[in-house]
């Protein structure tokens, strides 16, 4: 069935809560966690994944090499049957009300194989996973082209295993400008705590990409902006659950659930990442309104076990019988 918001089982189910005057149990706040755990491991995730325990996390959020051989780890003679190590895994690893963000481009040219249309067929069609939505990143600044209209957008794919799927919308809708907000306002078949609480971003995300002297930039090639991280951390996992980025570049993942109350544990094969994130972590220092956290650089494996066990006891279950 087409994904329409009207018939989304989830918004019909919290609506019902809302109006019996219950709270859906997954609204945990972030001001009630205490302290978050993040775990960074420098090794190959299509070994490591193995690692993880079924059913066990609420958001993978990855950004893979595109083959687009921007380094020396973005070259594959076959992408396809690299990438299928890792989406295997994921169908495994994530919880049914888990979703998976899939970073990528539809930018291919030449003659070698493999991008994120080979993923997204390959999802469709040899696995369980649901496509949500395929989120298009807009951005204005970029490289000039002659021989072609210059590309100004990258994709995100989201799935999910389950028709249950964690979603909080509101706190990702983005604000009305007050002149918008006054006219809608005198329009008295809209609800004033709708217009209040902002609109849908839509699929279709404006974000400026990172520029060279970007101050956000600690040095990684290709670092997503923090803010396009945020919004799929903040709209996809609940605050105290664990997120997952096993290609982790520079942690931006790993910045960005600190800062909002996430736990999270990240992979990478590029023993630079410590270094990248170290620069992260000196950026939010002294930033009021995020809890305490903690770091464990390559800690035994059994630590992601005992992660997982703490953060299911410390949660209030998320109750997703109504969904
Ligand atoms: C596109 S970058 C991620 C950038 C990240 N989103 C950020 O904001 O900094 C992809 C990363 O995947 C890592 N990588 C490539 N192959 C890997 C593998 N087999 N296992 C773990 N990491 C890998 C690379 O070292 C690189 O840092």
């Amino acid at each position: 069935m087409a994904n329409k918001s009207h018939s989304n089982a989830g918004h019909i189910a919290l609506n019902k809560m809302k109006k019996e005057g219950k709270n859906h149990s997954a609204y945990i706040k972030k001001e009630d966690v205490k302290e978050t755990t993040h775990l960074i491991y420098i090794q190959d995730s299509t070994k490591f994944l193995k690692n993880f325990p079924d059913n066990s996390i609420q958001l993978i959020l990855i950004d893979p090499p595109y083959n687009l051989s921007l380094d020396t780890w973005d070259t594959y003679e076959n992408y396809l049957e690299w990438s299928v190590q890792w989406l295997n895994e994921i169908e495994r690893i994530l919880s049914p009300t888990g979703n998976c963000v899939i970073f990528g481009g539809f930018q291919f040219q030449d003659l070698k194989q493999g991008d994120l249309l080979e993923i997204l067929h390959h999802v469709r069609h040899k696995t369980n996973l649901r496509l949500v939505n395929l989120v298009t990143w807009y951005y204005k600044n970029g490289m000039s082209a002659h021989r072609f209209f210059a590309n100004r957008h990258e994709e995100a794919i989201w799935l999910t295993k389950t028709k249950k799927y964690y979603f909080d919308l509101d706190a990702v809708r983005i604000p009305f400008d007050e002149e918008t907000k006054a006219l809608y306002k005198k329009d008295k078949r809209l609800k004033p705590e709708s217009i209040d609480k902002g609109k849908n971003p839509t699929n279709v995300w404006e974000i400026n990409r990172l520029n060279g002297n970007s101050k956000e930039r600690v040095g990684h090639k290709t670092q997503k902006p923090v803010e396009i991280i945020r919004r799929f951390v903040k709209g996809l996992s609940y605050p105290n659950s664990i997120v997952l980025d096993f290609f982790a570049g520079s942690g931006t993942t790993g910045r960005v659930c600190i800062e909002e109350g996430r736990n999270s544990i990240m992979i990478d094969n590029d023993s630079k990442t410590l270094e990248y994130f170290n620069k992260h972590l000196s950026a939010i220092t002294g930033k009021l309104f995020m809890p305490k956290f903690k770091t464990e650089i390559n800690p035994q494996t059994e630590r992601i076990n005992e992660l997982i066990k703490k953060i299911e006891n410390d949660n209030i279950v998320l109750d997703v019988s109504g969904l």
